[in-house]
């Protein structure tokens, strides 16, 4: 007979209790996660290279797209890109309808697009809509006066970031498909324009060609059968950044907690932080068709990171896109492509006039 004496009591209580904190941490949601390796399916389940291929000609795919983003252009910057001859980077500036000022630092700094006499850049800031009529009077005068805001009709949250992500891409595929590489960049990062060049010059090379003597670089550049192909050929597929192999957080409490349901695998696909990568063109227009074909996820790293997996795209990972602050010295910017954590436009000013001054801007 069970006699539930008050020692069996507390061990029932302790039992419980250590099984809450285990549930809590994930430690059962990590028992059964499937193998990323050995397991990965993520709809649509099977090769989809047949159907971006006739996507990007206009052809009907023989299976019908699982996926779309369906936006309405409040702002479309068509004429942004129109007609621009060899049109090098475009900057997609992840921002909120709020952030006027950083827009303002940036257009000045490194988002400005006559930075270079004999490079074509061009900036856009994309937005989604808030409730309040008075923020949507004031980006329409700001829209009309720079003439570089894209919106759609998907409101401005945190985890509507992967809208805004495929609202840029969608804008670059339809408006924009005439630069050769693009990069996505949070608004509260610092940039140098400068490094993004070098960088986009030998992705695979860089910062250390820069630091070699110049006989070096054109012995290396003899050898191009050590470059990677996007270094050679005009549709090589780059998708660059930070780049992480991590794991999906299991425990309760984190921003990032993820269920089983959601995402069932112990790994996640390789991918890029999100605050700033650079994709080539090609890179660009193969994940966006492989976006009808992938389920929509609400984190827009993992999600570009998924698109990518599924285009068969492998990151190229660069230390020199800090997802993280780089502590400020003057002489250790020289390679920073981007830096996190500039969000007070008086600071990214100050950092930016004097990089630029040192030549590294
Ligand atoms: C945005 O526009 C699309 C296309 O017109 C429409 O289907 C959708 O309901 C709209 N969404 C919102 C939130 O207004
Ligand atoms: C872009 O926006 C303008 C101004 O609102 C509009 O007249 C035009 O039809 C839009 N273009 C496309 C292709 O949606
Ligand atoms: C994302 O945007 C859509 C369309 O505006 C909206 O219906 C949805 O509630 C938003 N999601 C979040 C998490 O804000």
């Amino acid at each position: 007979m069970l006699v539930l004496t008050p020692r069996k009591v507390k061990h029932i209580l302790f039992g419980l209790t250590v099984i809450s904190i285990l549930y809590i941490f994930g430690v059962f949601h990590h028992a059964f996660e499937s193998d990323f390796y050995d397991d990965f399916r993520y709809p649509y389940e099977g090769d989809i290279d047949a159907f971006v291929q006739k996507l990007k000609n206009n052809i009907t795919p023989d299976v019908s797209p699982i996926n779309s983003y369906q936006f309405q252009y409040r702002k479309n910057c068509s004429q942004k890109c129109m007609g621009v001859q060899n049109l090098r980077v475009v900057y997609l500036v992840k921002t909120s309808p709020e952030n006027f000022d950083r827009r303002i630092a940036i257009r000045s700094t490194w988002g400005y697009e006559h930075r270079f006499s004999d490079v074509e850049i061009r900036t856009v800031f994309l937005i989604g809509v808030r409730a309040t009529e008075g923020l949507q009077k004031l980006i329409n005068e700001e829209s009309h006066k720079f003439s570089d805001i894209v919106q759609a009709n998907f409101s401005d949250t945190y985890y509507n970031n992967t809208y805004k992500t495929m609202m840029g891409m969608k804008w670059v595929v339809k408006f924009c498909p005439n630069s050769k590489f693009y990069m996505f960049v949070d608004d509260d990062y610092y940039v140098s324009t400068k490094n993004v060049l070098r960088f986009i010059r030998y992705p695979t090379k860089y910062p250390q060609y820069l630091k070699e003597p110049m006989a070096n670089v054109k012995a290396l550049l003899r050898k191009p059968f050590q470059l990677m192909d996007f270094e050679l050929q005009d549709d090589a597929r780059l998708y660059s950044g930070y780049a992480f192999k991590s794991a999906p957080h299991r425990h309760y409490f984190s921003k990032w907690y993820v269920p089983l349901k959601e995402y069932p695998y112990h790994m996640w696909p390789p991918y890029v932080t999100a605050g700033a990568y650079i994709l080539s063109r090609s890179a660009l227009i193969d994940m966006y068709y492989s976006s009808f074909y992938t389920r929509h996820f609400r984190f827009d790293d993992i999600y570009v990171g998924l698109l990518a997996f599924k285009a068969k795209i492998e990151p190229l990972h660069c230390e020199e896109f800090y997802f993280y602050k780089k502590t400020y010295n003057k002489l250790d910017y020289e390679y920073t492509i981007a830096s996190h954590g500039y969000g007070d436009p008086h600071e990214l000013l100050t950092v930016w006039t004097e990089q630029k001054s040192l030549g590294n801007a």
